[in-house]
């Protein structure tokens, strides 16, 4: 019997932090070690490229560290494939059949895209190859006939894309070559989107509110301590809030079932007043290390020998080219262009 297909992916424009872990690292570990999917995993750099064309080397270097990352959380190369996009040249091909399916009016609305290109402030200098990034996607997903993408709310608008390229190009050529893809995204809101340290909506690199898995158990710890709490709880005596107080905020996502009770006597005792910040933080930062511990430990084994994690990347895309091989031929032969 054949295996639900599941594909998805990640830039690599630095490392993964515990945003990416709670939102999506987390999920694909646990789909596959359910044994149910054939799953793949790869390193989007060309779309990374799209707007970092000038900082190739940031994009190398950040390769080995989500690649490191991804074998912390345990993501296994021998349960799923791991690759890199920039090596599979068949991805490359399908976007160019299918950038004919897509008008310029189309990508202009898609709101992830425009919300993108306000944030990066590209003004009139848009770079083309940023504008059809939702079409290189639509080739990542449907070159391994992924039946489900699980991924963040923010990628909704790529998916939707995906599935009207497969239905115009299946309509097109007569065909049903193509498979038209599903969205998995965040069940639970809050883990969805982890906010930063500092209170700020979005942990993400470019607000520097994040902790990484790859910082040191010195580096977790100041950070906690650092932690946006409620700034009008001066002493310790005084009641204090939990809505918008991060420690809290992260207790809830980050507490195991048997924390609950714990956690819940701690708001009780926050909010009436006589619970420091200090001990609130003591005890998160004690539930994080659980979790973060092992991590930070596998993956300083991994970093030993980087040699091996390349070879992992290298095997892995050597799998994924066979199986986008396999799909472009189809494609070429519904389109007709299969001259010899
Ligand atoms: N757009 C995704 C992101 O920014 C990365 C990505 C590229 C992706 N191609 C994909 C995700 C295909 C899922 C499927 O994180």
């Amino acid at each position: 019997m054949t295996k639900p297909i599941i594909l998805t992916g990640d830039r690599p424009t630095g490392k993964l932090h515990l945003g990416h872990y709670v939102g999506s690292l987390k999920n694909r570990v646990f789909l596959q070690n359910e044994g149910k999917y054939n799953m793949f995993v790869f390193l989007a750099d060309q779309q990374a490229l799209t707007d970092h064309a000038k900082e190739s080397e940031l994009i190398k270097e950040s390769i080995g560290n989500v690649a490191l990352d991804y074998l912390s959380v345990g993501l296994d190369p021998s349960r799923s494939t791991i690759f890199i996009q920039s090596q599979i040249p068949e991805l490359a091909e399908l976007t160019m059949y299918y950038m004919n399916l897509v008008s310029l009016a189309r990508l202009e609305r898609n709101p992830t895209v425009k919300t993108e290109i306000a944030q990066k402030g590209f003004g009139e200098s848009i770079p083309s190859g940023f504008l059809v990034y939702p079409i290189s996607q639509a080739a990542d997903i449907t070159a391994f006939k992924a039946n489900f993408v699980p991924v963040g709310n923010d990628q909704k608008p790529m998916i939707e894309q995906t599935r009207e390229i497969v239905r115009s190009f299946n309509h097109t050529y007569k065909t049903d070559c193509l498979v038209e893809p599903e969205g998995i995204y965040p069940e639970n809101e809050k883990a969805g989107r982890l906010p930063g340290l500092d209170g700020n909506a979005k942990m993400s690199k470019s607000l520097g509110n994040g902790i990484y898995l790859s910082d040191d158990a010195d580096t977790v710890c100041k950070k906690v301590m650092g932690m946006y709490t409620d700034p009008n709880h001066i002493k310790i005596e005084d009641p204090g809030q939990i809505e918008g107080n991060m420690v809290f905020h992260y207790l809830d996502i980050f507490g195991r079932e048997e924390d609950k009770s714990d956690i819940e006597a701690m708001k009780e005792h926050y909010q009436r007043g006589g619970l420091g910040d200090v001990k609130t933080k003591r005890y998160l930062l004690e539930i994080l290390e659980q979790e973060l511990a092992p991590i930070r430990e596998k993956r300083l084994e991994y970093a030993k020998d980087m040699g091996e994690v390349f070879r992992m990347l290298q095997e892995g895309s050597q799998k994924a080219q066979a199986v986008a091989a396999q799909t472009l031929s189809e494609v070429k032969s519904a389109m007709g262009i299969n001259y010899f």
